[in-house]
């Protein structure tokens, strides 16, 4: 009666991984329960969610091949933009389409932009890419998407090129806060990236170190038009999700990671800690800390918890 916060299934947002060339799902060692899928897979998996009541899903796509540009991520027939038109064909609107729309999955040096000549991530050429990529899955169907490399310019970018090819209405859910994290370790192995020469992020996404810094990131794209926040991974900046919902009223979002779900899974598969007691502790603070909405990989047993 008297509790503050209460966690139910349209508050989740799936996670997808969808790859190229297989037949099979595929389980990925380092997260427990989820698993690469194939288009048909997911298609099901996301029938599965909806009966429960989780309204969206956003993918992830695995090529078969990777290059310099990153050329599957905006191809039409790219694994992402063939699982957005199966999913658009088999659930329609009952179903929200988010795609992850990035380079990362589909480049062999594993950044996510294109490089200088010097191996320098080019911010600026990079939104070119972006645009192509977006105006990819618009055209197949896409509600959302959700820019997640952190370039600066991209929420603006991505808008302009949806806004000229007749896509107005598509929206974006900006990673607008996206800590260089340790916790995405997990999703790495799921998407098969490694970033060549052992790099890191940092040129790009946040400091953990941070909060003033991510405000302003908050800010520039809410100036350049996203529809929903982001704030990126959760648990850890949890301070940085309540300062974005006292600042803004647009839609806000959470991301519960790879690495804070392998945490919980693999605690849990040692008997340190009850793992679905956690597990339902970690969204409900998430939520409480001001997050309207959660991608989660744990989308599936929490709806069925709460079903
Ligand atoms: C980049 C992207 C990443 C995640 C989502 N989008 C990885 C990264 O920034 O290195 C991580 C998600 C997770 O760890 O669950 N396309």
């Amino acid at each position: 009666m008297v509790a503050e916060t209460h966690l139910t299934p349209d508050d989740l947002i799936a996670p997808l991984f969808v790859r190229e060339g297989i037949d099979e799902p595929h389980p990925i060692g380092s997260l427990p329960g989820v698993v690469q899928h194939t288009v048909a897979s997911a298609v099901r998996e996301a029938g599965e969610l909806r009966r429960l009541g989780v309204p969206a899903v956003i993918l992830f796509g695995v090529p078969e091949r990777k290059d310099a540009e990153g050329t599957g991520a905006s191809d039409p027939d790219g694994i992402v933009q063939v699982a957005i038109r199966a999913l658009k064909d088999a659930h329609g609107d009952d179903l929200a389409v988010i795609a992850d729309l990035c380079l990362d999955e589909y480049t062999d040096h594993g950044h996510c932009g294109l490089l200088t000549p010097s191996g320098e991530v080019d911010n600026d050429a990079t939104l070119d890419r972006y645009a192509e990529v977006a105006v990819a899955q618009a055209d197949a169907g896409v509600d959302i998407v959700a820019p997640s490399g952190m370039m600066d310019g991209q929420v603006a970018a991505i808008r302009d090129a949806l806004d000229e090819e007749e896509f107005a209405e598509v929206a974006i859910l900006a990673y607008a806060a996206k800590y260089a994290s340790a916790l995405y370790g997990p999703f790495r192995e799921a998407v098969d990236v490694e970033i060549c020469g052992g790099g890191d992020r940092k040129g790009y996404q946040q400091d953990p170190a941070n909060v003033r810094e991510s405000l302003e990131e908050v800010r520039l794209d809410v100036a350049e038009g996203a529809d929903l926040l982001m704030v990126k991974p959760a648990l850890a900046y949890l301070d940085v999700i309540a300062r974005v919902r006292a600042e803004h009223d647009l839609p806000l979002a959470a991301y519960h990671v790879s690495g804070e779900y392998a945490m919980i899974k693999a605690a849990a598969a040692n008997g340190w800690i009850d793992g679905h007691l956690v597990a339902m502790e970690h969204l409900t603070s998430i939520k409480r800390a001001g997050a309207d909405l959660i991608l989660t990989y744990l989308a599936r047993e929490a709806a069925e918890a709460l079903a």
